[in-house]
């Protein structure tokens, strides 16, 4: 049986390196040992990575009863709950996929951009000028609001700013606690377990609260055109509606999934657009022109490309599976590695190079940018990302001269599972230019 090819060092040093130094590392044993190569890290089943646009294609569609994702991602379930549809495979997966895809899909969203205009202008009317600030920061308040608008549906002041408060600190809690199940004891005041304990209960508190409301208001919520609201008025194949436990699940699950995601990436658009004049005046000149500017659409995919937040799409293999010239036993894993397939010289000669161009007037290669992952995993948010993520962009660029707080590139640093720019996305406002002037309703 053909196993795929590993790096010749102990298992403990492939360990370290992979939690160490996982891009270098992963990149020079790519460069030796081809686009598929597995490495072991310790006590745990191989982890078989693959950069290859074919073998990304045979995984991504491969019977989901072989290739399971959800399996992988059990250590979140105190954090999403069970019914959440990044644990479930097969039939129960499918079936909240598509209760879920409705409310996410296309062009729905641009319903949406008012709200996600409003809360870009509040917040670019807080930034100081002259003075280095971390636009990751502003992103991750921009993306929280419009997830808690848009998403949740919340409208009450004091809500939203409960949940302005609470939602982060369960999320920071929660990924500490998943991926270190020995946290996940004692529940004492002061004990991460018991603070993560706490958040949870106080979000779900409100969460159910706002089912409840909605429910008994049928009539109105019918009305609404926030996602929750959709959810609860969809059906599956057997006309049933989504539990309360369920909402309350798919909601957490939109949180985590979509937040610090769209968060980064827009922090990462503006670390590499500032660095770049060409292209940050060309963008400026089409957003000022108040046109449909898919120089704009082209400077988020470029981004993506090389800055996928996420490194990999990953599936447990359930039964033995050949990928490739590679026979695979159930149990291992394969981390389709999104930015080794983004950075693929044969694809995108001078790969490490930013140029929006690439995908001027170009759709992406179906399995050749892959940040979003695919087949029937791939990100549920996907519209409602590039959506918000445009909208938003195109609203700061229009109101405001900014520029990077200092020439250097900021380096990746790891969060959790993420990579986020190093400082923070550290930018400075030059002139910040009235809310109602240049206003484009797209
Ligand atoms: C730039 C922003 C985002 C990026 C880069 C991103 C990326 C991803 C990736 C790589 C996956 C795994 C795909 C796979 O395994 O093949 C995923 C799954 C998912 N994402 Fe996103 N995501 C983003 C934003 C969002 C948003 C805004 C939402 C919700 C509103 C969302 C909801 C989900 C859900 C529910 C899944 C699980 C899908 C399933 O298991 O069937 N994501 N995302």
């Amino acid at each position: 049986m053909a196993e795929p090819p590993t790096l010749r060092m102990p298992k403990a040093l492939q360990a370290l390196g992979f939690l160490a130094r996982e891009l270098p590392m992963t990149a020079h044993a790519q460069r030796k040992l081809g686009d598929v190569f597995s490495i072991s890290v310790s006590g745990l089943p191989p982890l078989v990575i693959v950069a290859d646009p074919a073998l990304v294609k045979e995984v991504f569609t491969s019977d989901a009863s072989d290739l399971r994702a959800g399996e992988g991602n059990a250590v979140l379930l105190p954090l999403v709950g069970a019914s959440s549809v990044l644990l479930l495979d097969q039939a129960a997966h499918m079936r909240q996929r598509k209760l879920m895809l409705p409310p996410l899909h296309g062009d729905r969203m641009r319903i949406y951009g008012e709200v996600m205009r409003e809360i870009t202008d509040d917040e670019i009317d807080s930034w100081p000028l002259n003075q280095p600030f971390s636009m990751h920061q502003s992103t991750q308040a921009i993306t929280l609001r419009v997830i808690l608008r848009t998403v949740f549906g919340i409208e009450d002041g004091a809500q939203m700013a409960d949940l302005e408060r609470l939602l982060p600190k369960l999320v920071d809690l929660g990924q500490w606690v998943t991926m270190i199940p020995a946290l996940q004891r004692g529940g004492g005041r002061a004990s991460p377990w018991g603070r993560f304990l706490r958040a949870r209960e106080q979000v779900d508190a409100i969460l159910f609260d706002e089912i409840g409301r909605r429910r008994l208001d049928s009539e109105a919520t019918a009305e609404r055109s926030d996602v929750l609201s959709l959810l609860m008025q969809a059906r599956d194949e057997d006309g049933e509606p989504m539990t309360d436990l369920e909402l309350r699940d798919e909601l957490v699950t939109m949180l985590v999934a979509g937040h610090e995601t769209t968060a980064t990436t827009l922090a990462w658009t503006f670390e590499r657009l500032l660095r770049h004049p060409k292209a940050l005046e060309r963008l400026q000149a089409e957003v000022t022109l108040g046109e449909e500017s898919s120089y704009l659409d082209a400077v988020i995919k470029e981004t993506l490309r090389v800055r996928p937040v996420l490194n990999y799409a990953m599936r447990r293999l359930a039964s033995p599976t050949r990928v490739g010239a590679y026979d695979l036993p159930a149990g291992w894993q394969i981390a389709v590695s999104l930015v080794l397939v983004g950075l693929r010289e044969d694809l995108y000669p001078e790969p490490l190079a930013w140029r929006p161009e690439r995908f001027l007037n170009r759709t992406p290669e179906t399995y050749g940018w892959i940040p979003f992952g695919g087949g029937v995993r791939r990100c549920l948010g996907a519209s409602f990302a590039q959506y918000e993520m445009t909208t938003v962009l195109r609203r700061i660029v229009e109101r405001c001269d900014l520029r990077a707080a200092e020439p250097a590139s900021e380096m990746r640093k790891r969060r959790a599972i993420t990579f986020v720019p190093a400082r923070g996305a550290q930018v400075i406002v030059e002139q910040r230019r009235a809310a109602a002037a240049n206003t484009v309703t797209a």
